[in-house]
């Protein structure tokens, strides 16, 4: 039988461990605050703030109120098959990720708009080769998933003028922006995008989505950007369609597989752009007082804000 006295909050993440640690301790005096691998009695445990624990950690954590997920994302903690699913699961929400988000799709955006991968390609080769410009209220980007980080690309690209729209589970309103709902409506949606940006969540029903059938739906030359979550695409067909013409670029922060291995054929592709899943790192600083403000908020009998609807898988 445990002798508890204090709240105790375990943290598993190996990137900012420390930081999680001491921010958190400090936004939650009295608090007591155990990082991996020294969480102690599992059966003490109250909170726990996890990326990606090892399967079965938190079905041993008996008397858990909450876990919250480092990431945006939860379908890295839900593949685990003892995952606790009775147990709140709160999503990161924080405006710094969706900065960090907003940039990176600004620059893929732009980069594939204004060519510069076709003049970075013209340099090495020494060739002064002035192509058309293009205008973005002539070019139609589409935004896949309209959550916290869908919406933050949106409000970054809206003041360059392209023609944006949509696409969610559930019809939106948003200005300036036309939105499609649901997989009725999804021929009309990709049937006219030069560049598509995906940031749906993975769940059962999104998990390999992007493969020939669908994404045959876009226009010829279309770019793909994701930087969601590498098992919404089918690399393999995408590769087809690539070799083929009927894709433009396709530009990937997410992988099948991360690392991406060093023999994969997608590094050295013309049309493919690869970076390491950065395009919005979650940072202690900021997310450490979304994590604190729900848990005393908890404390105080109310419920956590961006709660996961487990059977929704987001
Ligand atoms: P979110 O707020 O939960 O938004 C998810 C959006 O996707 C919602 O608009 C939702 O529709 C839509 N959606 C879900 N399932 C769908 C379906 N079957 N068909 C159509 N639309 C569907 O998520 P978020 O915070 O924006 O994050 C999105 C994803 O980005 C995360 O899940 C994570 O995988 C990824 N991510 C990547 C990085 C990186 O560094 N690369 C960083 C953070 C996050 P409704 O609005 O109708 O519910
Ligand atoms: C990162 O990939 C996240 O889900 O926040």
């Amino acid at each position: 039988m445990s002798k508890k006295s204090l709240v105790t909050i375990a943290i598993h993440y190996s990137s900012y461990g420390e930081n999680w640690q001491s921010m958190l301790q400090e936004r939650l005096e009295g608090f007591s605050v155990r990082l991996w691998p020294d969480w102690g009695d599992l059966d003490e445990v109250d909170y726990a703030v996890v990326w990606t624990p090892p399967p079965g950690l938190l079905q041993k954590c008996s008397n858990l109120k909450a876990i919250f997920s480092i990431g945006a994302g939860v379908d890295q903690l839900l593949v685990d098959p003892d995952f606790p699913r009775q147990i709140p699961l709160v999503r990161m929400a924080d405006a710094v990720l969706e900065e960090g988000m907003a940039e990176y799709i600004t620059l893929a955006v732009l980069s594939l708009h204004r060519d510069l991968l076709k003049y970075l390609n013209f340099q090495r080769k020494a060739d002064w080769h002035p192509l058309a410009q293009r205008f973005p209220k002539d070019q139609n980007v589409g935004i896949m998933g309209l959550g916290n980080l869908g919406m933050a690309a949106n409000s970054a690209l809206q003041p360059f003028g392209f023609q944006m729209s949509g696409w969610s589970r559930s019809k939106k309103q948003i200005k300036h922006m036309t939105t499609y709902a649901g997989m009725e409506t999804l021929p009309d949606f990709l049937k006219t995008l030069d560049t598509l940006i995906v940031l749906l969540p993975l769940t059962d029903e999104t998990r390999g989505f992007l493969n020939a059938e669908t994404l045959s739906l876009l226009p010829e030359g279309a770019n793909v950007i994701n930087a969601a979550r590498g098992a919404l695409l089918d690399i393999e067909e995408a590769r087809q369609l690539l070799d083929q013409d009927l894709l433009g670029y396709l530009w990937l922060d997410v992988h099948h597989v991360e690392p991406l291995p060093q023999d994969h054929w997608a590094w050295s592709h013309p049309r493919v752009v690869i970076t390491p899943h950065i395009a919005a790192a979650t940072l202690p600083g900021s997310a450490s007082n979304f994590v604190a403000t729900n848990i005393l908020r908890m404390e105080q009998g109310s419920m956590p804000s961006n709660i996961v609807e487990i059977s929704a898988g987001y």
